[in-house]
């Protein structure tokens, strides 16, 4: 990762950071301070939140060892221990990456390129089910448009119904 990447170092940070006194040294960024896991070698950085962010470089340089095994376990682990100890006797909670710190990590929903979670149809929205009330939020409030003028639609009465009918008949006939 050269100095052109989004990725910030934080090592500079770490002083501060390392009092775990509950700030976040930014607040719109996930930082990582000390990533071990698998062959990840110390690394450090922020990651922006609320952007598309893309992991490249070649096989085995430890990119899924970032996403997967330190940000979504790190991120689920976090989620799970949030909840209540009725609640998570039913899930596994995830061992604790080998990281130095995390800050700023919301809860993590992962999509691998595996048939045993969703297929490559699947989306942040489908396979958190978020998507069938996302549908039904936008069809309530959402106002729609007709696709071929753009005016907007609006729920007829019946005698609007019938008056449309009639009046299309007589047109027709
Ligand atoms: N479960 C595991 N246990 C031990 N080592 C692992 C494990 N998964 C990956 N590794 C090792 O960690 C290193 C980084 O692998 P990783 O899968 O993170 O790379 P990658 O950048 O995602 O590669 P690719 O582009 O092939 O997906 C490799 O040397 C790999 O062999
Ligand atoms: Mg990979
Ligand atoms: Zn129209």
């Amino acid at each position: 990762m050269d100095s052109a990447s989004p990725f910030t170092p934080v090592l500079e940070k770490c002083s501060s950071v390392q009092t775990f006194n509950g700030s976040t040294p930014d607040e719109n960024a996930i930082a990582i301070v000390g990533a071990k896991e698998h062959n990840l070698k110390n690394i450090s950085l922020n990651i922006p939140r609320d952007r598309f962010v893309v992991f490249t470089g070649l096989s085995g340089s430890g990119k899924s060892s970032l996403a997967f095994d330190i940000i979504y376990a790190e991120g689920q682990r976090r989620y799970i221990d949030s909840l209540s100890a009725y609640a998570r006797q039913f899930l596994e909670v995830m061992a604790r990456p080998n990281v130095d710190y995390v800050a700023g990590i919301p809860p993590t929903v992962a999509i691998e390129q595996r048939l045993s979670q969703g297929g490559k149809k699947s989306t942040v929205a489908t396979v958190t089910e978020i998507y069938h009330y996302l549908r039904l939020l936008y069809s309530k409030i959402g106002k729609q448009h007709c696709v071929q003028c753009g005016r907007q639609i609006h729920s007829l009465t019946r005698s609007q119904i019938l008056d449309r009918i009639g009046r299309y008949l007589a047109e027709v006939a």
